[in-house]
């Protein structure tokens, strides 16, 4: 009896997660460690760079079970990184892995991102699909501050020129394109 519920609750977990995925058009997919150590090279540089009297704030737009963010936020004590989620599980799981890891600079919020308001923030860590690209890349250059840096796991953003382009990261191969917001 236990075992069949136990079946049950995860067979419902698992349909959540696809809702979401079918609503937002983004399955949650983390990205692979040799991207994830990449970006947190680059977020590096940019944040020791920076100088203004808040600390540095990078935002994970789409921040699944929230390990990108924790790592950016454990190998960066002194920036502020925030993880927007909307999928339930994931969320939940993000939250619990922010216990479990006790990193205090990370902050994971449940929201639809469209309705997040990202102007204050320093960087954007981003990896999506086809589905989103086109508006997020909207949505990005009416929103951000000029200078805001952002980082994108393999989608080109339309109507954005690239600053780099780091080709075949890891054993994947996997692109990664950073932008400047001018
Ligand atoms: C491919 S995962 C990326 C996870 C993490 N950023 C990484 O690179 O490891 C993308 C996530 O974006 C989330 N997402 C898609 N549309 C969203 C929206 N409108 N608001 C909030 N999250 C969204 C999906 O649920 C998914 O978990």
């Amino acid at each position: 009896m236990l075992l069949w519920s136990l079946i049950g609750i995860v067979l419902f977990l698992i349909a959540l997660c696809e809702v979401y995925t079918f609503r937002t058009g983004v399955p949650t997919v983390t990205s692979n460690p040799s991207v994830r150590r990449k970006m947190i090279e680059i977020l590096k540089e940019e944040a020791d760079r920076h100088n203004g009297p808040l600390p540095f704030q990078i935002l994970d737009l789409g921040s699944g079970t929230g390990k990108l963010a924790l790592e950016i936020g454990r190998a960066l004590p002194d920036v502020v990184v925030t993880g927007i989620e909307i999928s339930v599980v994931p969320h939940l799981l993000s939250r619990l892995r922010k216990l479990l890891w006790g990193v205090k600079n990370v902050h994971f919020v449940r929201k639809d991102f469209w309705t997040y308001d990202v102007s204050s923030v320093n960087a954007v860590t981003l990896y999506i699909n086809d589905a989103i690209r086109a508006r997020v890349a909207e949505k990005l250059k009416a929103e951000l501050t000029a200078g805001t840096l952002v980082i994108s796991n393999e989608s080109h953003l339309p109507d954005w020129t690239p600053i780099a382009t780091h080709d075949k990261i890891g054993l994947l191969k996997v692109q990664m394109v950073v932008y400047r917001q001018p």
